[in-house]
């Protein structure tokens, strides 16, 4: 007899992006990780707080960051939920929404961890093709499955939905539809007003991008407050230690660092684009810290693989929907540079 779930033992786990041991060697675009180190401000605050105090549990509603978020995105506190990293909010989510056999949607391709969340939780999954330019294929009328995850910008491929087009979808669902906004401060605008608009939209955030902060594991969500109180009861009650609290707190603040970063990853991805065009590949517009190209013979292993050769890693997918091309995340200038040098060797 197994002692599993049967839907445990037979899914496969996720994968996440290679993080190589020897880092320092590599230039590495391959995890959407910001370039720049975290504010100063932040690394100040962290370690002021590393001390004696670390021996007490944290504050288990991580009350000093939610006030920060409310009061940045403009929402009352009790609007805001903060987690280990928005994967746990999007996690908590399909907990507290979807049943076991009950259906859960979303883009085909976006993040693959929804399937993940969707195959632990027993849930059906239903997908809907996205094109390369945008257009989600047969989404109905009206979708009555119980939650819809859109990534948006969407992911790889960075294209955005305006936030009319994300209210009309919000209209057709009967469920709960929950905008993934990891990428969303590299966007020209965001989904936020949604979730005074719509009772079925959630928002979900993350300091893993444009916070340089993936190290300490911190995202948060916007949604009515019947919705964060139910997120707030599944939760683990310390699920953000000290350390993360400080630093979301203190991170939410600096908007000045927070805002020349997104400018710099900005206007390197665009000159990037144009750049990796010029060499033939095919790019598709993006929205995010990162780009979805494709070579003119499109076989993006081959590409993969010569670039790893030179110890610089992307990320490739064997999905027969991507595997033409290759996710590529904006670093440096000069990261850049070095890759747009190498792609021209490799030709
Ligand atoms: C679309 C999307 N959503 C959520 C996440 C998870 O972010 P976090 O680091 O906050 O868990 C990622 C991470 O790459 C992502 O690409």
């Amino acid at each position: 007899m197994s002692y599993l779930r049967n839907n445990i033992a037979e899914m496969a786990a996720y994968v996440p992006g290679f993080q190589p041991p020897d880092e320092a060697e590599w230039i590495k675009l391959n995890t959407n990780e910001n370039p720049y180190p975290p504010s100063p401000q932040v690394i100040e605050a962290i370690k002021a707080a590393t001390g004696d105090d670390l021996r007490k549990y944290p504050d288990a509603p991580s009350l000093a960051g939610r006030e920060a978020a409310a009061e940045l995105y403009g929402y009352p506190v009790d609007w805001v939920i903060m987690a280990n990293g928005s994967d746990e909010l999007l996690n908590n989510l399909i907990r507290a929404c979807v049943g076991e056999g009950e259906e859960v949607a979303y883009l085909q391709p976006s993040y693959s961890y929804y399937s993940t969340l969707a195959a632990v939780q027993g849930a059906r999954i239903k997908t809907f093709a996205l094109t390369e330019s945008g257009e989600i294929k047969g989404f109905p009328e009206r979708y009555t499955g119980k939650l819809f995850f859109l990534t948006n910008p969407n992911a790889p491929f960075g294209l955005r939905w305006g936030t009319e087009e994300v209210a009309v979808l919000a209209d057709q669902c009967d469920g709960l539809l929950v905008v993934d906004e990891a990428y969303a401060d590299f966007a020209v605008g965001n989904c936020l007003q949604l979730v005074r608009q719509k009772p079925n939209v959630v928002v979900t955030r993350t300091l893993s991008k444009s916070y340089s902060l993936a190290g300490m594991r911190l995202g948060l969500a916007i949604a009515r407050p019947e919705i964060i109180a139910a997120l707030d009861k599944i939760r683990d009650h310390y699920n953000l230690d000290r350390l993360a609290q400080t630093a979301v707190a203190a991170a939410l603040i600096d908007h000045d660092y927070w805002r020349d970063c997104i400018e710099r990853i900005c206007a390197t991805r665009e000159w990037f684009s144009a750049e990796l065009a010029k060499l033939g590949y095919s790019v598709i517009p993006s929205s995010a810290n990162y780009v979805f190209a494709s070579p003119s013979d499109r076989n993006g292993k081959r590409v993969y693989d010569a670039l790893y050769q030179r110890k610089i890693l992307v990320r490739y997918f064997s999905d027969p929907v991507l595997r033409h091309g290759l996710r590529i995340s904006i670093g440096t200038r000069a990261e850049m540079e070095k890759t747009l040098q190498a792609l021209s060797e490799i030709g």
